[in-house]
């Protein structure tokens, strides 16, 4: 058990950074998961092994629309147990399998994807189905290549692309639903009026008891962990007895499947199971404060979203299996280009959502159809953030920013850890440390700058406490097992409660106590901070220091009558959820809101950021942080990041340096350290490595622009701003497995980071026929039919980072402190030409802080490069008038104005510079459309298409004094 104490003691001894495995269950310590595992290798063992489970065809229907296929199941080992079967096609061609037990004893959890869904997906007006005697099958599709067909005996869903097997349920045989069962007494408890025969002792008479009353075969001869459980010192009372859900999912045609995040692990998941696995133990979702987890492992972490792609070169597939109580994932390859994957939940009902691609952009677009993009942060959100555990009164808050500003370096935020709070009673200051809390944000926010605030779920048991109080007062918290008393349980206020967010009633409760305002009669708001205050919601999964697994206990009761075990996975989404609504509707207008959440879901995305907690300062730990990145983009999850410097231990300055370079190229960046590490603020680094920090968050700062119209784009189509490299290249099997480098958005940026200690080179692989130029020494690689490693210096201060040809950037070149004063800055354009001189590349801008965007306030422009006689002709366009016809925007369209109030503000900020790399000739004139003659320099190089490898050519045009706003054309003569 660990209790408070032993945390705080961490503050005096050297921290041991090895992960407290026992802490945490192993799947042969957690009943269902064993049952799951024994299930499957019964089902292995016995080559003739059919699932029992068949489909009713006297039951079947098909509704008056066509939408639904609905039938009753039966299984042929539980022949009085019913079953209910329901196949729909979505609009978008996603494929939603549901099964539940009708009119079982209890009721299955089926809440799960209502909290993660945007709205009730709208289903296909175009379907037919065509039943026959064996199956079941509905063809669809633009060009009628998609197909699924639900087969009767046994019970089988497979879909198809062009007559080629994409996704498989049940195909294994291992789908298992635990019926809900009466608990049967104990051998001891056998009334005598039950005894069969006369004679008969008690064992004998449970033998015969057993054999009238048999458990499948399949599941095993023991009832095993059905009515109870312990693991360490905690039992598990089970009320509702066995009720597991147990499915197969087979990719017989795709070798590789990503995602199910948040593990620290590979970005391309590795085998459970099978001859000579990876891992022995699968992949656990439930999530967990690890504490000091292991950079390689198929522990649960934080968050958990239950999606799986599957890759090839032919399509991309995807699931999302909408259940919200622990599950395990074992995966196998018996085949280079398949694979299988076994999933094992402890309750829930069947509920898969089966995505048919066939590109990862399909895939991107069908998931967040179904469960939302990522919300558009506030522009100073991509800026950097400076935490630490903690900054311990408002002066040294204040001398912080100092700092930053006296080393000239760019930070956005300033964070509060725990330490604010009186007690740790959130919202509460404590008043020896921070007298001052307003006075204390007026002064960062007049550097403009904000300031994000620790709010834990976990509130102090003493009726001094008004956020407890009042959720005493309105029975807001969530119960014990016997469904009344309150649960209390220890976390770093002590003894706490939870308030249940699952719980309508705290909704509107939860958004008041945000208000900055008083709100009288005695209710507690927060008039001890201002709209430059944003959140942090930490140990949300939720972590409860003296409850099993570090969390709370599953026979816990929510609303609705609904045990913990069943939302267990949810339960951190929905408290970041009502914090970015109270954040929203804190100001009038609203602004956007920003929430760091530790624990998440599937549609976690909508409400803000995660990091991938508490990380070791180790070169394995800053590597796996970039795979989990990754994984978290696959899960939809795009505003993520890990604590740069890494949470535990003291990086020494190599480390530093190397973990800022990883920051400043992740979505979100954001350094913090634990309460007994030594400070590590960048400007207390010395030479070198201070200015190498510098450059890098400088960087960071120049490239804002990018960052924000990748998540503009993340926000409008699902698609991820951290790209794995199969995303950007799904046809280049060598990249496949590929997880230490990366692309920033649609832009064209291609960035390895360097995580190995004393490196001074670095190999990266570049894909097929393409070009790449080194963003820093304008090295211009080439690729032909075969991608190629190329192996590139890395020294401390350098980054491996290309701009791929045919790319156009957007940056901000001019240091300044924060992000938010650069709203009006010039821009320099970046033109990477293709091997046929083309380039082409995207702006997005907007306010930066309102919800203004949502009624077209915006610009949107497409900046292109075309080949005009020997030289190349530039132009700027306005995109959102392009894309009138286009359903992925959020902007109603149809009213757009291209020359709206935003886009006018921005009449006089303009380009200063434009770069052009691998122009085959010197410029004779360079004009502009109203015929200006625009001053430049040219430096001879390679050519974009000639076929040679070395220095690209560099034309830097000086201030073509164009607006960043309008349309324009600049013509180079050569
Ligand atoms: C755990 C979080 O993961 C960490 O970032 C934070 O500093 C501590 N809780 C204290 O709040």
């Amino acid at each position: 058990m660990r209790v408070l104490g032993s945390f705080l003691l961490l503050a005096a001894v050297p921290v041991t950074l090895a992960v407290k495995s026992h802490d945490f269950k192993t799947c042969s310590q957690a009943g269902f998961c064993r049952r799951g595992r024994a299930l499957s290798a019964r089902a292995a063992q016995h080559e003739s092994w059919r699932s029992p489970y068949t489909v009713d065809a006297d039951s079947l229907t098909i509704s008056t629309d066509q939408a639904s296929f609905i039938a009753g199941v039966k299984s042929s080992l539980y022949p009085n147990i019913k079953f209910g079967l329901e196949v729909r096609v979505h609009e978008d061609g996603v494929v939603r399998v549901k099964m539940d037990e009708v009119d079982g004893l209890r009721k299955r959890y089926d809440e799960a994807a209502s909290w993660a869904l945007i709205a009730d997906p709208k289903i296909s007006n175009n379907i037919k189905w065509k039943v026959g005697k064996k199956d079941a099958r509905a063809v669809y599709g633009a060009k009628k290549d998609v197909e699924v067909v639900v087969s009767f005996e046994p019970l089988k869903v497979t879909t198809f692309r062009n007559g080629k097997e994409q996704v498989v349920l049940n195909g294994r045989g291992l789908l298992h639903l635990e019926h809900f069962r009466t608990k049967e007494p104990a051998v001891a408890e056998i009334p005598e009026s039950e005894v069969p025969e006369e004679g008969l002792d008690v064992e004998d008479a449970q033998k015969v008891l057993k054999a009238a009353k048999p458990t499948a075969w399949f599941e095993g001869e023991e009832e095993d962990a059905y009515w109870e459980e312990t693991f360490s010192s905690w039992t598990d009372s089970k009320p509702k007895g066995p009720e597991s859900l147990s499915l197969d999912i087979t990719f017989p045609n795709h070798g590789h499947v990503y995602g199910i995040p948040q593990h620290a692990s590979s970005l391309d998941l590795r085998t459970t199971t099978g001859e000579s696995p990876y891992y022995t133990e699968p992949y656990r979702l439930y999530n967990a404060d690890t504490f000091e987890y292991l950079a390689d492992s198929t522990m649960s972490l934080y968050g958990s979203i239950p999606v799986m792609h599957a890759h090839s070169t032919d399509s991309t597939v995807a699931i999302f299996n909408a259940v919200g109580s622990e599950t395990w994932i074992d995966i196998a390859h018996p085949s280079a280009s398949s694979t299988e994957t076994h999933w094992i939940s402890e309750s829930g009902i069947l509920d898969v959502f089966i995505m048919p691609g066939p590109t990862p952009k399909d895939i991107f677009a069908q998931y967040s159809g179904l469960t939302g993009t990522q919300a558009l942060p506030a522009d100073w959100a991509l800026g950097y953030h400076q935490c630490r555990w903690n900054y311990v009164s408002s002066d040294d808050v204040r001398s912080v920013q100092q700092k930053f500003d006296e080393a000239d370096m760019p930070v956005d935020v300033f964070w509060l850890d725990i330490e604010y709070a009186e007690e740790h009673k959130y919202f509460i200051w404590d008043k020896k440390t921070f007298p001052d809390p307003v006075e204390m944000t007026n002064d960062v926010a007049a550097a403009s700058r904000k300031m994000v605030v620790i709010i834990d779920p976990h509130f102090k048991r003493t009726s001094s406490y008004p956020v407890y109080q009042e959720a005493v007062d309105r029975g807001l918290l969530v119960r014990q097992k016997d469904g009344t008393s309150e649960y209390e349980g220890w976390c770093w206020s002590g003894s706490s409660a939870w308030v249940d967010f699952f719980n309508p009633a705290a909704w509107d409760w939860w958004k008041t106590l945000f208000k900055t305002y008083s709100l009288g009669d005695d209710k507690f708001s927060w008039t001890q901070s201002t709209d430059d205050v944003y959140i942090w919601n930490d140990m949300n999964e939720p972590s409860i220091f003296n409850g099993p697994e570090i969390s709370m206990p599953r026979d816990n009761v929510h609303h609705g009558g609904w045990e913990h075990r069943d939302l267990h996975n949810i339960n951190g989404m929905l408290f970041s959820n009502l914090t970015s609504q109270a954040i929203t509707v804190r100001s009038d207008p609203p602004k956007r809101p920003f929430v760091l959440t530790r624990s998440f879901y599937a549609g976690s995305q909508r409400f803000g950021a995660m990091w991938t907690g508490d990380n070791l300062g180790t070169w394995e730990h800053m590597a796996v942080g970039i795979k989990m990145v990754l994984a978290n983009s696959i899960g939809g999850f795009a505003f993520t990041g890990s604590d740069v410097g890494g949470f535990f231990g003291n990086p020494d300055p190599e480390m530093l340096v190397r973990w800022y370079h990883v920051g400043a190229f992740s979505p979100f960046f954001r350094a913090h350290a634990h309460i007994d590490t030594k400070r590590r603020e960048p400007y207390l680094l010395a030479e070198p490595h201070k200015t190498m920090v510098k450059n890098i968050l400088r960087r960071r700062y120049s490239m804002l622009p990018i960052w924000y119209t990748a998540f503009r784009e993340a926000s409008t189509t699902g698609l991820p701003v951290a790209r794995p490299h199969y995303v950007a290249f799904p046809k280049d099997e060598a990249g496949f497995s590929l997880d230490d480098q990366y692309f920033i958005g649609s832009s064209g940026l291609l960035v390895k980071p360097v995580t190995e200690k004393g490196a001074t080179k670095a190999s990266v692989y570049l894909p097929p026929n393409e070009i790449f130029y080194d963003y820093d020494s304008y090295s211009l690689y080439r690729t032909a039919a075969q991608g190629k490693s190329v192996e590139v210096a890395a020294e401390l201060s350098q980054l491996p980072l290309f701009i791929q040809g045919g790319s156009i950037l957007s940056t901000r070149e001019r240091p300044r402190r924060s992000a938010s004063v650069m709203r009006r800055d010039p821009f320099t354009l970046q033109v990477a030409l293709d091997k046929s001189s083309s380039a082409r590349g995207e702006l997005y801008l907007d306010d930066g802080v309102t919800f203004n965007h949502e009624q077209g306030q915006i610009v949107w422009r497409e900046f292109r490069s075309e080949k005009s006689g020997k030289g190349i002709k530039l132009s700027s366009r306005d995109l959102t008038t392009q894309n009138l016809n286009s359903a992925v925007d959020s902007v109603a369209l149809t009213t757009y104005d291209a020359a709206n109030a935003y886009a006018q503000s921005l009449a006089s900020v303009r380009v200063e510079r434009v770069v052009v790399l691998g122009l085959g000739a010197k410029p004779t004139k360079i004009t502009t459309s109203t015929g200006k003659e625009l001053q430049w320099e040219y430096v001879p190089g390679i050519s974009s298409s000639e076929k040679k490898e070395g220095t690209a050519s560099l034309l830097v045009i000086k201030d073509p004094a164009v607006s960043i706003a309008s349309d324009w054309e600049i013509v180079v003569q050569a």
